[in-house]
């Protein structure tokens, strides 16, 4: 079920120079909302940007009010351009537009008893697998899972110790070095898969971050042939899959074609981690 709400701002903090957490009251939270789906915010009090800007569910946060325990959604995101930066502006009382929730969210499903997981972020791709080690926490209590978190430098890590508190063992990497392994998140998690012993169950991954780097993520995995999925970050239209700005080829499960092409914002943003076929 999608809901178009108006939503009150409970919180807007600033978490680094350029990352805030937004926290959003509604009458209601969709029911199914489920980790890796985004909700489409536009703002109410200007017309540029006209078009709405995609978000993820960083967490589900319940509060007590008046001996009622009620759910709001919590974000974190970056300024990036327009729409962020009038975002970052708004107080606490006032209200955004709220669509969603949106896109198709990670699979848990597949999962197998006891099968190890491992999350891999880059940069705010680490946003929606914070909800992701929040559900599974909940729903698998004794379930190992372990972060691997890269960013480009120490200051503008965010969320490692929201993953430490929810169980996850956590590895971060920084291009610069400046905290944890100096290079590539993917470079890092190859790194640690080479120590797998034969007998361990093979870990399933979960990642969100930039192409390139869930490009990398995915060779990774070919490479041990592990399972999982992926989450892809676009540039979004309409975010319902109507306006087909968001499409991207995957590979024909069905293999009748060489490629077929899907909309990020409705088949996706989750995808099989080997399923995109990458252009660049
Ligand atoms: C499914 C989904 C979930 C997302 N979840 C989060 C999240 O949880 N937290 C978060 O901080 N961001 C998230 N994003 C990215 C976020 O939507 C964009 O950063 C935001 O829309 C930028 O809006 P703006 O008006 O500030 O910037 P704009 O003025 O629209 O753009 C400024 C510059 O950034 C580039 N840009 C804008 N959007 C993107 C994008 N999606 N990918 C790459 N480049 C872009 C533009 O080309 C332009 O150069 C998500 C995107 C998607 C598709
Ligand atoms: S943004 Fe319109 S189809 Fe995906």
């Amino acid at each position: 079920m999608l809901y178009d709400l108006k939503a009150k701002i409970e919180k807007n903090q600033q978490l680094s120079a350029s990352v805030y957490y937004l926290e959003l009251s509604m009458p209601k939270i969709p029911a199914k909302l489920k980790p890796g789906h985004f909700v489409h915010i536009r703002l109410m009090h200007t017309n540029d940007p006209l078009l709405r800007r995609p978000l993820s569910v960083n967490r589900i946060v319940e509060r007590k009010l008046k001996n009622k325990i009620i759910r709001n959604i919590g974000i974190v995101y970056k300024i990036v351009g327009k729409g962020t930066n009038l975002l970052k502006e708004m107080a606490a009382g006032e209200q955004v537009d709220v669509l969603g929730p949106l896109g198709n969210g990670f699979e848990l499903a597949c999962l197998k008893p006891k099968q190890p997981i491992i999350l891999v972020s880059g940069g705010m791709g680490i946003a929606p697998l914070v909800f992701l080690a929040q559900t599974l926490s909940k729903a698998i209590p004794e379930k190992q899972i372990t972060a691997f978190l890269g960013m480009d430098t120490k200051k503008n890590l965010i969320l490692a110790d929201n993953l430490k508190k929810l169980g996850c063992a956590v590895h971060i990497s920084t291009d610069d070095g400046s905290q944890g392994f100096k290079g590539y998140v993917s470079e890092l998690l190859e790194k640690k898969l080479l120590k797998l012993k034969p007998n361990e169950l093979n870990p399933y991954i979960y990642a969100c971050g930039p192409k390139p780097m869930l490009k990398a993520v995915g060779m990774v995995a070919a490479k041990f042939n592990l399972s999982g999925q992926v989450s892809l970050d676009e540039m979004m239209g309409c975010g319902i899959g109507a306006c087909l700005g968001c499409v991207i080829k995957t590979v024909d499960l069905k293999k009748q074609q060489p490629f077929v092409y899907k909309r990020i914002c409705k088949d996706g943003p989750v995808f099989g981690i080997n399923e995109i076929l990458w252009e660049e």
